[in-house]
């Protein structure tokens, strides 16, 4: 260190010297460090930096606690220039995004940052670095704010898995010294930019993700991004741009190391061997086309990218072998080939990935690509794999011994195959660092000692329909670090180890459905913080137990649990409940009324009785019509529930029709058939249950008239009001029942079963079970079915009714089930009746129905039930194609019990009639018109039959296939729900944003 005074104390002695220095340097050096203290921090950045603060609304986890004192450079995430000490980073990321709920309505827990960005931030003038990753300070309709383009000293910023919206700001233009730019916000997915212009001055830019940025509307996307020719990153996953123009053209960029197109559909094609990044040869060290659209065969060009570590080609239609150069690739360690259509042998797909000496395949993810074959002979030398995923191919034969050679395994998934044999300690030996592993759906066997201690610890544990054996697999105990366990369809027979709940007590989901299991459930679950709990169809016996605070879904039907219902828990987050099929007694306790965010409860089929909680309700209502003299002002404030499925039916309850369902304003799904519900239906079904889709009400003693009002529910597209004691006349103006004026299976609003979860545990649908609804149509009551979603029906047959069917039913023309019968209906079936075009089943039995049949019914190509019996019908039968074709074993049971009817299939000939009844379609073509009219008729008819018949059964094929996964696969499923959500989409689009 120079100093001045230091020559005028040369002559000292050498102790003094260095004494003096000593001291002097030291005092230097606080001197120094007090002028830091005071010039620490640029007053004007101190007080932009609050007013930033200011606007931060919410800060559950306190992450800008430091944020107070003088230095505003020792607060958290602010870094200053060393000599300037102006303001040059602000570093807010919040690191726990990936854990982050986004879905609750509550903060605590969570670590984001809620609120605005401040425009103070533009007074930060040297500010460098800028990362606000992971924090919610956008929302919907608002876009990332103009006035960052300001900022023009940035290098670094970092807007990703934010909630911005709406379109980016031309002004990020500005700021060209940025070298990396990230603006992936899958929150909203709605950020969009019409043009890239602005992109095009950031001449530095080398890493730059634009994912989920709607770029449809740039004319040429490619133009922009060649100008970036330091580009060594980039991202434009999901961003709506034809990839095939921007591959053919993005000749500038030589530098790229990191390419990720996927999900962009608008191409579909072959590879080009025209494509730009072929060009990048050794250069390309990830490449990612995932659901791009492309089809034909592997290129051979892959082979020789041999820097490529990352490949990903999954989702896409490709097929056939690798290419024999593939087996160069000795720098892959991450293969992504799912949901591709390879349709060979796994033996031969394996033979030609690399081997090389050194770098190994660390991942392979080959699930959904159509490989047959069997797992043999390959394992062995992959002894790097982490993560091998075959599921849902058609691989037979036993898993290889050898497996459990393979030390670094961490997930292993053969899930949905058809492999079968004998699993073993052997098959797990060496697998020390399994975490996931998912064996369901195969014919496995799992075969191990009792006393086995497995070495691995799971946390997904997947064993759906594997058999483990019959008594509970005691080497479970074992894995206390599970999150999902399933053990459902697995053979369990007698009771559930007391060790299991203290076990699993802190996994998430557990399921151990349709087993033998027998015995009672613990009294008390309290203790445990699972959310998912499904031991639907077993032998279990006991009362309901009490369920911890954190459950969400509760399935326990088809047991054998008795006793009365009591539900003295607190669960804030229960949303699914069913208890279907059981022999609970007693009453539907008043905690119902307690759990606010209950989407679905399914009672059905027990032995409760009584009548519902009114959920406060009647105080609401009497408390509002004693102090108002207004008769039609709603009540005070009833509570408000979430139901929105509600079964209730199958049990002996009694009581008017429930209050509680005032405060159900979202119900989609009411079912209370076959109980004891007695009295009127109120006006006010109409009006609080806008929502409503099936109302089933079947098998009681209601009584009183249908109330009008009940033809306002713009969504209903299933009323069952059979066997009641209702009278009175059918409500007349049916024009409302909007839903049934269009044809079902041409999009309508899906299945009103679906309940879709979202929150901590992920994002499932979710249902009541399958048959706890019944429905009768074509003469036969038939349990719940999958098509039944789609059943348009009207049933209030065995009732009192009375007055005539209204020729407004004619506007229905969904209606596929139609049953008025056995009631009092008279007058003539309107002509209008020949509109319903959808109709199946038409049953207008036993009632007082006079005139003719209309002729049009024989223009109903759907029809496959009818029945006329016993009304008072009069005149000819009408004949034709579909009439036809109806009960052709006994068609006279249709009509009989009207004697004034005649002609075919009657044995009564109508006056008039000279030849044998069996020529009759000759006399209608001559009354009609000509013949040639009814044989194009004829033609059109069968047609349009033969396609709404089609259409039927392609909708429920669709449908099963959906209600499939939606029901029975449902939480089986969920971990790999919870995975592809928190895992494929967070990680990968926000991967980036974990490197500095
Ligand atoms: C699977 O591959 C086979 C054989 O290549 C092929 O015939 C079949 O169509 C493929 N399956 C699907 C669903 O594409
Ligand atoms: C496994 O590696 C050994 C030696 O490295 C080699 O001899 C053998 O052929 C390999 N096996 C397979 C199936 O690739």
């Amino acid at each position: 260190m120079h100093h001045p005074r230091l020559p005028a104390i040369c002559s000292l002695p050498a102790m003094a010297v260095a004494a003096v220095v000593l001291v002097f340097t030291s005092t230097t050096a606080v001197a120094a460090s007090l002028a830091v203290v005071r010039s620490s921090c640029v007053p004007a950045e101190r007080a932009a930096l609050l007013s930033f603060k200011a606007s931060i609304t919410s800060d559950p986890a306190g992450r800008l606690r430091s944020w107070r004192g003088h230095d505003c450079c020792q607060w958290r995430g602010v870094s200053c220039g060393n000599r300037s000490h102006a303001v040059v980073g602000l570093d807010l990321r919040n690191d726990y995004w990936q854990h982050d709920s986004f879905f609750s309505d509550h903060d605590s827990g969570n670590h984001w940052l809620r609120g605005q960005i401040s425009p103070s931030i533009t007074a930060l003038r040297r500010l460098r670095r800028l990362d606000l990753s992971g924090n919610l300070l956008g929302g919907p309709g608002v876009t990332i704010p103009g006035f960052l383009g300001s900022l023009s000293s940035l290098v670094y910023l970092n807007l990703s898995a934010m909630d911005f919206d709406g379109m980016v700001p031309p002004q990020l233009g500005n700021l060209s010294r940025l070298v990396r730019l990230d603006l992936n916000n899958p929150l909203l997915g709605n950020q969009y930019s019409p043009d890239l212009s602005w992109l095009s001055r950031l001449s530095l830019l080398e890493h730059l993700n634009l994912n989920i940025v709607n770029l449809s509307t740039v004319a040429d996307p490619t133009q922009a991004i060649n100008a970036l020719a330091n580009l060594r990153v980039l991202h434009l996953d999901e961003c709506s741009i034809s990839i095939y123009s921007l591959l053919s053209r993005l000749t500038n960029l030589t530098a790229v190391e990191e390419l990720d197109l996927s999900n962009n559909f608008l191409f579909s094609g072959p590879f080009s061997s025209r494509w730009w990044f072929w060009d990048l040869g050794s250069r390309l060290r990830s490449l990612q086309l995932d659901a791009c659209g492309l089809f034909g065969s592997f290129p051979r060009e892959l082979g020789y990218m041999t820097s490529l570590e990352v490949l990903d080609l999954g989702n896409n239609d490709l097929n056939g072998m690798l290419p024999e150069t593939f087996r160069n690739m000795c720098s892959l360690n991450t293969l992504t080939l799912a949901y591709t259509n390879i349709g060979l042998d796994i033996a031969r797909l394996l033979d030609r990935l690399p081997s090389c000496p050194e770098r190994k395949l660390r991942e392979l993810d080959l699930s959904q690509a159509n490989l047959t074959g069997t797992m043999l002979n390959w394992l062995p030398n992959q002894t790097s794999l982490t993560l091998l995923d075959v599921s849902g191919n058609h691989l037979t034969g036993p898993v290889p011994v050898e497996i459990g050679e393979l030390a670094a395994l961490s997930s292993l998934d053969v899930s949905g195959n058809n492999l079968n044999g004998v699993m073993s300690e052997e098959h797990f030996s060496k697998l020390t660092s399994l975490t996931s592993l998912d064996l369901s759906d195969n014919n496995l066997q799992i075969r191990v000692d009792p006393d086995w201690v497995p070495p691995f610890q799971l946390n997904v544990a997947e064993f759906s329909s594997c058999q483990l054996g019959s008594r509970f697999p005691a080497w479970l105990r074992w894995q206390n670090q599970v999150n999902v366990l399933d053990i459902s369809y697995s053979n369990l027979t007698g009771t559930i180890p007391e060790w299991f709940w203290a076990v699993f007590a802190n996994a998430s989901s557990l399921d151990l459905s349709y087993n033998k299991i027998t015995g009672e459930l613990p009294r008390d679950l309290e203790f445990m913080s699972v959310g998912i709990l499904q031991l639907r169809s077993n032998q279990l016996t006991g009362s309901v137990p009490r369920l911890p605070r954190s459950i969400v879904t509760f399935d326990i039907s088809r047991n054998s649990l008795n006793g009365p219902l009591s539900l003295n828990f607190e669960a804030p987050l229960l949303q699914l409940v069913v208890l279907y099929s059981n022999r609970i007694t007693g009453l539907i306790p008043n905690q119902i009324c307690q759990w606010k965010q209950l989407r679905v409860l399914d009672l059905s089929d027990n032995l409760l009785a009584g009548e519902l909680p009114d959920c406060g309700t009647k105080v609401a209502k009497q408390g509002n019509s004693s102090s108002t003299s207004m008769p039609h002002s709603s009540p005070a404030s009833p509570p408000s529930l979430n139901i929105r499925t509600l079964l209730l039916s199958s049990n002996s309850l009694s009581g008017e029709f429930p209050l509680l369902l005032q405060s159900c304003t979202n119900l989609l799904v009411l079912d209370l058939s076959h109980n004891k519900f007695t009295r009127n239906l109120p006006a006010w079904i109409g009006e609080r249950l806008q929502n409503l889709e099936i109302l089933a009400l079947r098998s009681n003693t209601f009584s009183s008239h249908i109330p009008g009002e009940i033809t306002r529910l713009p969504a209903l597209q299933f009323l069952d009001l059979a066997n009641n004691n209702l009278s009175g006349t059918l409500p007349q103006s049916l024009a409302n029942l909007k839903a049934f004026t269009t044809i079902a299976y041409t999009g309508g609003t899906g299945n009103p079963f679906d309940e879709e979860y979202d929150g901590e545990y992920g994002f499932v649908t979710m249902g009541p079970s399958d048959d706890s609804l019944t429905v009768e149509t074509k003469g036969q009551e038939l349990n719940y079915t999958e098509s039944m979603i789609f059943l348009m029906s009207i049933d209030l047959s065995n009732n009192n009714l009375a007055g005539p069917i209204p020729e407004e039913i004619g506007t229905l023309v969904g209606l596929i089930n139609l049953n008025l019968s056995r009631n009092l209906i008279s007058g003539k079936i309107p002509e209008q009746i020949g509109n319903l075009q959808s109709l199946e089943s038409l049953d207008l039995s036993n009632n007082h129905l006079s005139g003719e049949i209309p002729w049009d019914l024989s223009n109903l190509t759907s029809l496959s039930y009818m029945n006329l019996s016993y009304n008072n019908l009069s005149g000819r039968i009408p004949s034709g194609h579909q009439l036809d074709t109806l009960s052709s074993d006994d068609p006279t049971s249709m009509y009989i019990g009207n004697p004034d009817l005649c002609g075919h299939p009657l044995p009564k000939q109508c006056p008039g009639d000279h030849q044998t009844p069996d020529v009759e379609h000759p006399i209608r073509d001559h009354e009609d018109g000509s013949g040639s009219d009814r044989m194009m008729d004829l033609g059109l008819g069968l047609l349009v039959g033969f396609v709404v018949g089609l259409w039927v059964v392609f909708c429920g094929l669709l449908f099963k296939k959906k209600w499939r996964c939606t029901y029975f696969m449902l939480l089986d499923k969920l971990y790999d729900k919870v995975f592809v959500f928190s895992v494929l989409i967070w990680r990968k689009w926000f991967s980036e944003a974990g490197e500095h």
